[in-house]
């Protein structure tokens, strides 16, 4: 996350990943060769044509598409199709589809459409791995497309940062007066949740679960069972397989 980057993560990432993304901020051409130094591709989600055509121009590898179906902090102003579409014309990496997957359907379309894979977010805090808080879990199982919204509200320690989450802990959270909702642990450190503040509920924390930010996207419609990411992704491939074979007749 290009607001907060330590350069030190970024060398550690890159010595031990094979890829490296990175998100919200202008593409850095410096620091794409300092992935590529060490040995690492380099990929760049991004929000709008433009700052797809300078991830390619900054050297990346990859570029991830992000519409504004999507959960958590949203870059751009164009939902999904139309954006893939966009830069799908002019660019010649690869491009990763992001924003409202969680079906093999949806999946199948953004293969369709010329994306060579997707990202995935909201379905996988339900995963049987995520270390996201189970109340944050049973909301999101609870929810529709039409329960989120992006919204600044979040924003204490990352302000003018647009995020879709579920509208319901905008309310709850705009309901409290208190300035502190629980607390949280961060590798061996409990910190306070301030009302309003970016973090969201993990197993580890505690207080007002309700009121936190729950980032959410619009895929949260298809996220209504707990399984293993295994099983999710291999339900996805399978099925987004099938769906792509039958069109093709
Ligand atoms: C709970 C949550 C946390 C996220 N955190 C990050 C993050 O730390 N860095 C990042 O690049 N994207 C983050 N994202 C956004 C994803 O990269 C991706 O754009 C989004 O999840 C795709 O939409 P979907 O949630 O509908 O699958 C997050 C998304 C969610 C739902």
């Amino acid at each position: 996350m290009i607001p907060f980057l330590d350069r030190e993560c970024v060398t550690v990432a890159a010595r031990k990943s094979r890829l490296v993304e990175f998100f919200y901020g202008e593409p850095d051409p410096e620091l794409v060769q300092h992935v590529h130094d060490l040995g690492a591709l380099a990929s760049w989600q991004v929000g709008s044509l433009s700052e797809a055509i300078a991830a390619e121009h900054a050297g990346c590898d990859v570029v991830v598409a992000q519409g504004t179906e999507a959960g958590g902090h949203v870059r751009g102003q164009t939902s999904l199709f139309p954006l893939l579409s966009e830069i799908l014309e002019v660019l010649r990496i690869p491009v990763i589809a992001a924003g409202g997957i969680a079906t093999a359907r949806d999946l199948a379309a953004a293969l369709a459409c010329g994306a060579s894979g997707a990202r995935i977010g909201t379905r996988f805090v339900a995963a049987t791995e995520s270390g996201a808080h189970p109340l944050y879990v049973k909301a999101l199982i609870d929810a529709s497309a039409a329960d989120t919204c992006v919204t600044e509200a979040f924003s204490v320690m990352w302000p003018n940062a647009p995020h879709r989450v579920l509208r319901s802990s905008i309310a709850a959270a705009e309901a409290l007066s208190e300035d502190i909702l629980g607390e949280t642990r961060v590798g061996d450190q409990v910190l306070p949740v301030q009302r309003l503040s970016v973090i969201c509920p993990t197993t580890e924390t505690t207080g007002h679960i309700g009121a936190m930010a729950l980032y959410a996207g619009e895929s949260v419609s298809s996220v209504r069972t707990v399984l293993p990411a295994a099983d999710i992704v291999s339900a996805l491939v399978s099925g987004a397989t099938q769906e792509l074979e039958r069109a093709a007749g």
